[in-house]
């Protein structure tokens, strides 16, 4: 594990930014697992402006996102559909049908995950993928739980999150109470991982997730056991680690 303590988040940013387009790089047909929340939208930034300068090119990449909340309609503004396209898809040259998202608004939700597997078993293997950390030591939507699922499936979002996540809706009662998540496994499949935490609220988690016991009460501790992961912490939340 490389854990890179940077001054600040835009530099966490920058640092992101170089490693998504270094991968696309040298991998036009890149396979990309994204992450949504705040923690990555600096990031986003930096790729649309060196999108726009043609830096980097997702015509043949290929991005599945972690997940996804059950109920929000693809154009409510705080779906996470919604929000890939406000972030990035509508401003690069990725085609649709290269972009996947679970689909929270299924009516079979079981089949939608079941779909999303047969995805990402086709592909094969996630070239890169993006994490944020929960404040309770979820990745993606995998909570803290006395055991976790390999694959994509639906979960019950716990109270912590949905506070977290009320932030971007106008109240509590908004926030979804379920989610799908692409599971531990899936995500410890990816060839390379990038974590990026920022702020003083995420200093003790992460510093728990990457040197405690690796246990299912904090999701994230799992990622000890990959073998190629690259962290990213802004100097707040990488205070336990100076
Ligand atoms: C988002 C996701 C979540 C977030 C985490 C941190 O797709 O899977 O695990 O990365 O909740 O969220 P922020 O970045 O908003 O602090």
């Amino acid at each position: 594990m490389i854990i890179q303590l940077l001054q600040n988040a835009e530099q966490v940013d920058l640092a992101g930014a170089e490693l998504i387009k270094s991968t696309v790089r040298f991998k036009p047909n890149a396979v990309l697992g994204l992450a949504t929340g705040g923690t990555p939208v600096g990031i986003y930034k930096h790729l649309v402006q060196d999108a726009k300068q043609g830096l980097i090119h997702f015509k043949q990449v290929t991005t599945f996102n972690l997940d996804e909340y059950v109920g929000l309609p693809s154009d409510h503004p705080e779906s996470y559909r919604a929000y890939m396209e406000k972030h990035l898809f509508a401003h690069v040259d990725i085609p649709a049908e290269q972009v996947n998202i679970p689909d929270g608004m299924a009516t079979d939700l079981q089949a939608e995950c079941d779909r999303y597997n047969r995805l990402l078993a086709q592909v094969g293997q996630i070239d890169l993928q993006i994490l944020g950390l929960g404040h309770n030591g979820h990745i993606g939507f995998n909570e803290p739980a006395s055991s976790l699922t390999s694959e994509t499936h639906i979960v019950e979002l716990k109270e912590e999150t949905r506070q977290a996540n009320a932030r971007f809706f106008a109240s509590i009662d908004e926030v979804p109470t379920h989610a799908l998540t692409m599971g531990v496994g899936s995500i410890l499949k990816a060839k390379t991982i990038l974590l990026v935490v920022k702020g003083a609220d995420k200093a003790d988690i992460v510093h728990r997730a990457l040197t405690g016991p690796i246990t299912t009460d904090c999701p994230a501790s799992l990622l000890q056991l990959h073998p190629h992961v690259i962290v990213l912490l802004d100097a707040a939340a990488g205070r336990k680690f100076a």
